[in-house]
C-alpha cells in the first residue's frame, strides 16, 4: 500500500499531465462538474462542446479498464455553457485494481477543480416495485461489502481522517436532479445504492439479504467514489438506471448483455434528464 504522500504525488502528477495535455489557450480549463458516465451514458460526450479528449493511458499512472463497452478517456467540454469534465469508462475494483486506484480519477478531477460530482451507473433493482428501464436517484448508500477507499494514511492534503457521511448525497441536488425529471416528466424513483464487489451477479439469497439491509439497487461501483469525493470535498449527486430486476426477482438468468441493452434503450431519456440536470446544478 502506498504511503499518503505517494498518493498524493501520484494524482498531483496525473493532474499535472492533463494540464500538460489540453490544448493551448485551454490549460487553465477549470471543470465546475465533474460526471462519471455508466452503462448507457457513453455517447454523453456528443451533448457537449469538447475542448479536448485525453485518454486515460496518456496519464501518467492512471488505471485503465479493461470491461468491455468502457471506454477509458476524459472529456473537457462546455455542457450548456458550464465547463465540466466527463469520465468515459471508469476502473472496477473487480478488475482487480486496489481502491487507491479506483477512485484516483475522482480525485484527479476534484485536484483539476471541480466542486461537484454527478455519479451514473447501471444497477439491478432490489426494491421489488422497480422495473428494468426506471432511473433511481441514489439517496443514501451501503458499501460494507466492499473495502473503504480511504483505507490506509490519511492523505491530509484531500480531507480529513474521519469523514463525515452523513448526507453523501447532497440534498440541494437531489432536489435540483428531482425538479428537473419532474419538468421533464421522467419518472424518477429514489433508494439506497449498495455496492457489491462482482464481477458476479448476486445470488437471490445476497438479493434477500440486501434488500433486509435496506438497499434498493445493487451494483459494482459508484459508492467508493462517493466516499473518496466526500473525503476530498465534493458536493455529490448519483442517479442509476436499473437495468435489470436484482437476481431472484426475476425468473430470466442475469446477463451483461441485457444490462447493456436495457441502459441503451432508456439511454435518451437518461441523457436528456442528466444534462438538464447539470445545467441547473452549474447555476447553483
Ligand atoms: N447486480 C449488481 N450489479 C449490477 C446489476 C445487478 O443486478 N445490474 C447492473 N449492475
Amino acid at each position: 500500500m502506498n504511503t499518503p504522500d505517494k498518493v498524493y504525488e501520484r494524482i498531483v502528477k496525473a493532474a499535472e499531465a492533463v494540464r500538460r495535455l489540453l490544448p493551448d489557450g485551454q490549460k487553465d480549463f477549470k471543470p465546475k462538474l465533474a460526471l462519471i458516465l455508466g452503462s448507457g451514458l457513453g455517447g454523453f460526450g456528443s451533448e457537449i462542446d469538447i475542448v479536448a479528449e485525453i485518454p486515460y493511458r496518456d496519464i501518467e499512472g492512471m488505471p485503465v479498464s479493461t470491461v468491455e463497452g468502457h471506454k477509458g478517456q476524459f472529456i473537457f467540454g462546455y455542457c450548456g455553457g458550464a465547463p465540466v469534465v466527463l469520465m468515459q469508462g471508469r476502473v472496477h475494483y473487480y478488475e482487480g485494481y486496489s481502491m487507491e486506484d479506483v477512485v484516483m480519477p475522482v480525485r484527479v478531477m476534484r485536484l483539476l477543480g471541480a466542486d461537484f460530482l454527478f455519479l451514473t451507473n447501471a444497477a439491478g433493482g432490489a426494491d421489488p416495485t422497480f422495473s428494468a428501464g426506471d432511473f433511481m436517484l441514489i439517496t443514501d448508500q451501503i458499501m460494507n461489502f466492499v473495502p473503504s477507499p480511504l483505507i490506509g494514511g490519511n492523505v491530509r492534503q484531500l480531507g480529513t481522517r474521519f469523514p463525515d457521511m452523513s448526507e453523501i448525497y447532497d440534498k440541494q441536488l437531489r432536489n435540483v436532479i428531482s425538479e428537473t425529471a419532474e419538468k421533464l416528466d421522467i419518472p424518477l424513483k429514489q433508494g439506497v445504492y449498495c455496492q457489491l464487489t462482482g464481477p458476479n451477479f448476486e445470488t437471490p439469497a445476497e438479493v434477500r439479504m440486501a434488500r433486509i439491509l435496506g438497499a434498493d439497487a445493487l451494483g459494482m461501483s459508484t459508492a467508493c467514489e462517493a466516499v473518496a469525493a466526500r473525503h476530498c470535498g465534493f458536493r455529490v449527486c448519483g442517479i442509476s438506471c436499473i437495468s435489470n430486476l436484482a437476481c431472484g426477482l426475476t425468473e430470466t438468468p442475469l446477463s451483461h448483455r441485457e444490462v447493456q441493452e436495457t441502459a441503451d434503450r432508456v439511454a435518451p431519456l437518461f441523457t436528456a434528464l442528466v444534462k438538464r440536470s447539470i445545467e441547473e446544478i452549474c447555476k447553483l
